[in-house]
Formats: structure tokens, C-alpha cells, sequence
């Protein structure tokens, strides 16, 4: 009989993808989609370090500001210190481990423990309890009883990301082209962009990856998100479609993105009938704006075409009828955690304010049209895999050998992922 470590060793050698651009034919794995072993490889090999998205800039406008979140498995405290500078810290009490801070946000200049009441300035600084001879005179000299640091935070266009490798590239390094697709929504406003409202959580029985390529997926919209298109057609009064041409953009190291114009009504800036004759003058004078910042062909790319990007591993923002920051951890391999944000414009009006949150419940939000419906194709998938043994690959070619550009529902964005992920994960290190 085999034992397991002959098991184990037999499991490496089996591939993980089949990328053959010859035939055109790219396959996965579905145990990269159950397997414990897997998970546990993915939690050092990529979200130990990647980059990881922990939040927005807008969510601490003011000095003491902070927050709370867990990040690639890590609960973390995200604050600004008294003089407004972004911080991140592991929250976990130096003691014996228990969360600090235990409120989702707030603002406060100092944090205390809530199990022995051990006490740390909102620099992570340990402020000294019982000065009574119960601790050496030297105590933390090295640090020790300090909150501590995440290695890294950094941000870029208000977007603020973790590292837990300290020795991890630079963010703009590691973001390479997906920088613009940022920058593409940093744009939209005159004075930035702010997440609204509190986060939304879920979890979905199914593995994180699912989710993944879902998020980007053009494929499975006409199918998996019919009646949404139905409810669509009325409103604009007329057969609503997907993109016939859509453009795939390889971003580098993993991230992609899909982009092209879609039915629906963008509050940055595309007028759909539904909206009447007041917003249409409204979405032209947004439109107006856009140009005279940033010239016509960048603000009509804003304004006119959506897009569906994925920042490896975990960071989905669909810029389509309204915005969506997404993140999601694997708790087990066939369950998830999720969160949800919507981005907004600064200082938009009130009107496209509600224009914009009922076009994001509509479709985006975790009782819309479209998550209930994802979630229940990612929990089915999942099932699926069940019969890992006598059904081992998925199929993702589709599109592959393609000449003159990807269309909307080719599945070149997901190669991208898989491919860096394979490169992870296989690597020797
Ligand atoms: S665990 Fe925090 S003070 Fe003891
Ligand atoms: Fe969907």
C-alpha cells in the first residue's frame, strides 16, 4: 500500500494546468479547487505574499480614524495616527493574543485589551500598566509587547494594500499595469472617489477561485443573468445585449481585465432613457467635466465603456453600472468569506447618488440580480466536484486561438489568472 508521502509526491507531479497554446486547449485541475494540501499552499505561496487589499483612503478621513478587517487571514487594525499617517497592525494583543481593538471602526488616539487591559497608542507603542515590579525594568526594550506592524502598507490612488513578506516588491511594481485600470477610476471624480456605506459580508460554499473567475466572467452573463437582461430591456427600452466587442487586457502578474460597452446606465457617465430628460442633462454636464480634466478619449473611455478587472489574488473591482470593490478568503477549500464595497464619485449629486445605489442593489449588491444567481452557479460548480475522481479538469480554452482580439465571452482574462497562480504555486520557493 502507498503511503501518504508516496500519495503526496504522486499528487505534485500531476499538473496543476494544461496550457497548450498549440492546440489552443487550457485546462485546470478541480483539485486545486477541494484539495486541503492546495489550501494550505495558497495561504504561504499567495496570501502570505501577494499584495492584499485591506481598504479604501475615504473610509478613514480623519486622524485617530481606524478600522478593523480581516485580511488574507490575518485580523488587522487599519488606522491613521494623531498626525493623519496610515498605519496597519496585526490585532492581535502581544500578551496573549487577543483582538485589541474589537469594534468594526471608530476613532481613537489609544487601544486597551479587553482580557488584562494591556494598553498601546494608536502608534502600536505599549504604554506601561502596573508599574509595580511585575515586569523587569526592561520589559519591551526590544519591542515585544508593542502591537505589532503589518511588514507592509502602501497605497496607490487611494486604494491601500497589505504585505506580510517584508522582503515583497513594491506595490506599484506588483500592481504593473492594472495601475491603470485604478487610475481609470480614481479619475471618475473632480475630488476623488469614496467607498459608501459600510461593507457588505457573505459567505458562499464554494472555493475562492470560483469566485475569482466569476467576477470577470463575460461567458456566463447572457445564462446565468437572463432575467436581469429581461428586466434591463424594459428599462432602456430595447433589447439589451451583451458587448459585441470587448477588449481583454492582460495587466501582468496575474491581474486582467475585460472592458467594452455594455446596455446599462453608468452614472459616470451613460444616459439611459429610464433616467428621463432631467438626468440626461446631468449625465452631459458630468460628461462635460470629464473632458475638460482629462481630454476626450480618456474621459469617453470613463464614461461610455465598463470594466471587470481582478488584481491577484483576491481583489475584483467591477466598474459597470455602479462600482464594486470585492475581496474573499478561503476558510475551507469549498467555503469562502466575502466582502463587498460600492465606490462612488465625491460629491456627486444626490440624484446620482441614488442612481447609482439602486443600479448597484439592482445587480451588483448581495440581493440583486446577479449574486444570488453567481452564488448559487459557484455552490453548484462546487458540488460538482464531487466526482473529482472520474471528472478531473475544467475547461477554459474557450477563445484561446482567437485571432484579432477576445470577444466578450472568450475566457482569456481567466488564463491569465490561472497562469500566475500556477507560477506561484509551483514555484520553488
Ligand atoms: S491578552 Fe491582551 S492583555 Fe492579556
Ligand atoms: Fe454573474
Amino acid at each position: 500500500m502507498a503511503t501518504s508521502l508516496e500519495l503526496r509526491s504522486k499528487a505534485e507531479q500531476r499538473p496543476w494546468i494544461i496550457d497548450d497554446r498549440q492546440r489552443g486547449i487550457f485546462r485546470v485541475a478541480r483539485r486545486a479547487f477541494v484539495e486541503d494540501e492546495i489550501l494550505l499552499m495558497e495561504r504561504d505561496r499567495l496570501f502570505s505574499r501577494c499584495w492584499l487589499y485591506i481598504g479604501h483612503e475615504s473610509e478613514l478621513p480623519k486622524p485617530n480614524d481606524f478600522l478593523t478587517r480581516n485580511v488574507g487571514g490575518r485580523e488587522l487594525i487599519f488606522n491613521r495616527d494623531r498626525k493623519g499617517v496610515f498605519q496597519a497592525f496585526l490585532n492581535t494583543c502581544p500578551h496573549r493574543g487577543a483582538l485589541v481593538a474589537r469594534e468594526r471602526k471608530g476613532n481613537a488616539i489609544a487601544f486597551r485589551c479587553f482580557y488584562h487591559g494591556w494598553a498601546f497608542n494608536n502608534n502600536g507603542q505599549f504604554a506601561v500598566r502596573d508599574a509595580d515590579g511585575a515586569y523587569p525594568d526592561d520589559f519591551n526594550s526590544d519591542g515585544c509587547a508593542n502591537l505589532p506592524k503589518v511588514p507592509k502598507l502602501a497605497g496607490y490612488r487611494g486604494f491601500y494594500f497589505v504585505n506580510f513578506d517584508a522582503g515583497a516588491v513594491s506595490l506599484e511594481d506588483y500592481l504593473a499595469d492594472s495601475r491603470q485600470i485604478l487610475d481609470l477610476i480614481a479619475d471618475q471624480g473632480p475630488d476623488g472617489m469614496e467607498i459608501i456605506g459600510q461593507e457588505q459580508r457573505y459567505s458562499i460554499r464554494a472555493n475562492w477561485k470560483l469566485l475569482l473567475e466569476n467576477s470577470f466572467d463575460g461567458y456566463h452573463a447572457g445564462d446565468t443573468h437572463s432575467t436581469y437582461f429581461e428586466y434591463l430591456s424594459d428599462q432602456i427600452e430595447m433589447q439589451a445585449t451583451l458587448p459585441t466587442e470587448t477588449r481583454v487586457w492582460d495587466l501582468k502578474n496575474g491581474h486582467a481585465s475585460i472592458e467594452g460597452e455594455a446596455p446599462w446606465g453608468r452614472p459616470v457617465a451613460r444616459w439611459i432613457p429610464a433616467w428621463g430628460a432631467q438626468a440626461k442633462t446631468e449625465v452631459e454636464a458630468i460628461k462635460q467635466e470629464l473632458i475638460g480634466r482629462l481630454g476626450e478619449e480618456r474621459a469617453q473611455r470613463i464614461a461610455i465603456l465598463g470594466r471587470n478587472t481582478a488584481i491577484f489574488p483576491n481583489l475584483v473591482i467591477n466598474d459597470i453600472m455602479a462600482i464594486t470593490l470585492r475581496t474573499f478568503y478561503p476558510l475551507e477549500p469549498d467555503r469562502m468569506n466575502v466582502c463587498g464595497w460600492a465606490l462612488g464619485v465625491k460629491g456627486e449629486t444626490r440624484d446620482m447618488r441614488k442612481r447609482r445605489l439602486d443600479n448597484f442593489l439592482e445587480f451588483l449588491g448581495p440581493g440583486g440580480f446577479a449574486t444570488p444567481d453567481d452564488v448559487e452557479a459557484l455552490e453548484a460548480a462546487q458540488r460538482g466536484y464531487g466526482a473529482l475522481q472520474e471528472a478531473e479538469w475544467n475547461d477554459i480554452s474557450r477563445g484561446m486561438l482567437r485571432k484579432g482580439g477576445f470577444h466578450a465571452t472568450d475566457e482569456e482574462q481567466m488564463r491569465c489568472f490561472w497562469r500566475e497562480w500556477a507560477r506561484r504555486m509551483g514555484a520553488d520557493q
